[in-house]
């Protein structure tokens, strides 16, 4: 047995623990953490002795936070773009090609610095498992050196990270056609990632002017043929039937969903693939909303993620107002918010049980927030502060500024 495994930590409060059943604090708790895991939830009196004690007091006590859809690899800045399609300009993703020429230009340390201050910024405002995105690159040296930079970043991090390659974001400048980009996504870029183990995921942006379904679910048979699990950006700009594509193909998430209909709802509401929704880009883009109230009723496992990225949505540490954004606009009830942006997450990312909630046996990642009811999230919108934030059961040293 190492040394860490023989070490317990007794995490106790005496306000709300959003344990699987809410603990609503009329005696004090106690999580006891063995080797980085939750051994063991329960009153203070019945907690066995620990090497260590911490008392974090009346604050609520959340999983730590899951964010299941970021696009972190970019350099540039396209505010000008946002204003400008506020004040009239059509979002048609086109700017994502700005990005990739900024993404390009850019030094692998330079990439690195950002993404690194990207992933802190996440970490300080409660998040704890993060996936991450390429897709800004567009070419196979591209997207396999935005992967390899945050495979590099993840070692020098303590959240944990989950890469996804999105190869397939938008058709390049320069290639001939979407057809033949598609083929060097399947014959090159797919076995390059599998071979390196770049990835644990895959994801393609199937939408009208992007990727067509047939295209996407050829993408997406070949990277489930490698052993990755499969994401679609589904449904988003127009009603393409993505959403239930990636039922169909066994996809783990389909992730938007602004334009989702009935029948996609049902679809989903029938399976195991997770709707991921994302309040933040479509605040942005004036879009109108995902039916996130018709999901969660019908039964379908929703997450809610940030999907900061380039251009619809640059907010990093943003997921404490996206579960404000949940319960606001989203039609959701705080609780379910919550829910959706930690064992959601998780489950999202293959990860239910070992991440995303408070139970024997789970990873003891967890946040202790600046608020005492997580009617804050709403009440406080956006700015919920992560007080203390805990990974592996280690507490992490937030920046200046952050809790
Ligand atoms: O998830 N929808 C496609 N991709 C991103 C936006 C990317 C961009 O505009 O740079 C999204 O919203
Ligand atoms: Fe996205």
């Amino acid at each position: 047995m190492s040394p860490t495994s023989l070490t317990t930590l007794r995490l106790t409060g005496s306000g709300r623990l959003l344990t699987p059943v809410p603990y609503a604090g009329e005696l004090p708790w106690a999580i006891t953490i063995q080797a980085g895991r939750i051994a063991g939830v329960g009153f203070v009196g019945d907690a066995p002795p620990a090497d260590g004690v911490v008392n974090l007091g009346p604050a609520l006590v959340t999983p730590g936070l899951v964010d299941p859809h970021t696009h972190p690899v970019f350099a540039g800045d396209r505010s000008a773009e946002a204003a400008a399609r506020l004040a009239g300009a059509r979002y048609d993703g086109g700017g994502i090609l700005r990005s990739v020429a900024a993404t390009r230009a850019a030094s692998d340390e330079a990439l690195e610095a950002l993404v690194e201050r990207r992933l802190s910024a996440a970490l300080a405002a409660g998040t704890t498992t993060i996936e991450c995105k390429s897709g800004y690159g567009l070419s196979t040296v591209e997207e396999l050196r935005a992967l390899r930079i945050l495979g590099r970043v993840a070692v020098r991090l303590p959240l944990r990270v989950v890469r996804t390659f999105l190869g397939a974001h938008a058709v390049p400048a320069e290639a001939r056609s979407a057809a033949a980009y598609a083929d060097a996504v399947v014959d090159e870029m797919l076995p390059a990632v599998a071979a390196e183990e770049l990835a644990d995921g895959c994801d393609v942006f199937c939408d009208r002017g992007f990727f067509d379904l047939a295209t996407a679910e050829r993408i997406l048979v070949a990277a489930r043929d490698l052993g990755l699990a499969i994401r679609l950006h589904a449904d988003q700009l127009t009603l393409t039937g993505a959403a239930e594509l990636g039922v169909r193909l066994g996809a783990a998430s389909v992730d938007h969903l602004e334009q989702l209909d009935e029948a996609g709802v049902h679809a989903l509401a029938g399976s195991l693939t997770v709707a991921t929704l994302l309040p933040g880009p479509a605040l942005v883009l004036r879009d109108r909303m995902p039916p996130a109230r018709a999901l969660l009723d019908a039964g379908a496992i929703v997450a809610l993620a940030s999907d900061a990225n380039a251009g619809t949505f640059g907010a990093w540490g943003a997921m404490p107002l996206v579960i404000g954004l949940g319960a606001t606009v989203l039609g959701m009830s705080v609780g379910e918010a919550v829910t959706a942006a930690t064992s959601g997450g998780a489950a999202a990312l293959g990860l239910a049980d070992e991440v995303g909630t408070l139970r024997p046996g789970a990873v003891a990642d967890l946040v202790a927030w600046d608020a005492e009811h997580e009617g804050a999230f709403a009440l406080r919108l956006g700015v919920v502060r992560a007080a203390r934030v805990f990974i592996g059961g280690v507490e992490q040293v937030l920046p200046p500024g952050s809790g």
